[in-house]
């Protein structure tokens, strides 16, 4: 019964919009950072006497939209293998699901390892981060440790839509995350994707500025240019949520406490602390800066009374198999 283990990832340069929904294709590429201390252990064991698939997260068993997602990754490796036995899928988590901190990445990451040794698909890491994009976009660039590049592609049928290792980055980076409130995010990425698609006036505009990122941003992680890339993270986080606020009806994800979060991190910054922002489709703001530096940002992000916790991690590896699920996960 295989078991895997993967991580979540923050993107640098935010992916915003599909080129094919019903492949999951992105319509640009985007860079991420994984984060080693948001993580998800799935087991996948096929069982002839099932009669359909099944998932247990966290110790409960699912039904409705968790257990649908899962299934149609189920289909596809079913499809790819020739092999049509269900399976009896069991996950653990170090973090919270529902509170939208990047779940579906690890988990599909997670899923599509372990799932792929199950089946036997016999596949590497970088086609693995293709079959782990069918679960979420954002899953792709989990295959991989430390900064990862996930490519747009230009096949329609997304073979060349996959994630790398970036090589050779000059910068170091970990994660405080500012946690600010435990419900579900309110609007779904895919489908705040789809409606910024159809009707945010500023779309055009975003699609073009992602490439000129990903480009600058390569050459500051390789330069070790700490201020471009801080700029460049900076600025694809808030471009992406102006595009997403220009939808109709605007999709507003920040609450009171993300901007406190954001004058707080230029505050810093300002102090001579090393340390940039982003925030992805919900309120919880995530500092990144060298590790060296990592207990000041998260010492200035307790301060509010609005965030509920602060979660540090390390850059992390990729996903991987491993022998055996941990019985007890710390939180
Ligand atoms: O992986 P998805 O479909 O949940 O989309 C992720 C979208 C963002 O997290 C907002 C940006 C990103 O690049 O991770």
């Amino acid at each position: 019964m295989p078991v895997a283990t993967a991580a979540v990832n923050i993107a640098l340069v935010k992916y915003w919009g599909k080129r094919d929904a019903a492949l999951n294709l992105p319509a640009r590429g985007s860079l991420s950072l994984t984060l080693d201390a948001l993580r998800t252990w799935t087991e996948v064991t096929l069982d002839p006497a099932l009669g359909h698939d099944t998932l247990i997260l966290d110790g409960a068993s699912q039904t409705g939209k968790p257990l649908l997602r899962v299934k149609a990754f189920l289909d596809i490796l079913r499809a790819q293998s020739g092999v049509k036995t269900f399976a009896r899928v069991a996950s653990k988590t170090s973090f919270p699901v529902a509170a939208g901190l990047a779940s579906s990445a690890s988990g599909f990451a997670a899923l599509a390892v372990a799932g792929a040794a199950a089946y036997e698909l016999g596949l590497d890491a970088r086609t693995l981060s293709g079959l782990a994009r069918r679960g979420s976009g954002s899953a792709a660039r989990s295959l991989f440790g430390g900064f990862v590049r996930m490519d747009a592609g230009r096949m329609p049928d997304g073979s060349d839509a996959l994630a790398r290792p970036v090589v050779g980055a000059a910068i170091t980076l970990s994660a405080a995350i500012a946690v600010a409130g435990s419900g579900e995010k309110e609007v779904g990425s895919t489908d705040g994707m789809e409606s910024t698609r159809e009707s945010s006036p500023y779309h055009r505009a975003w699609l073009d500025q992602v490439d000129k990122d990903l480009h600058l941003a390569n050459a500051a992680l390789r330069g070790g240019d700490f201020a471009l890339l801080a700029r460049i993270t900076e600025g694809s986080c808030l471009a992406m949520h102006a595009n997403a606020m220009a939808a109709r009806p605007g999709i507003v994800y920040f609450k009171g406490v993300t901007l406190w979060a954001i004058d707080r991190v230029r505050a810093l910054r300002k102090s001579g602390v090393p340390v940039m922002f982003t925030i992805d489709a919900g309120p919880h703001l995530v500092a990144m800066t060298p590790p060296d530096h990592l207990d000041t940002v998260a010492v200035a992000l307790a301060e509010s009374p609005e965030v509920q916790r602060v979660i540090t991690s390390a850059a992390g590896e990729g996903a991987k198999l491993i022998d055996a699920m941990p019985t007890e996960v710390a939180r």
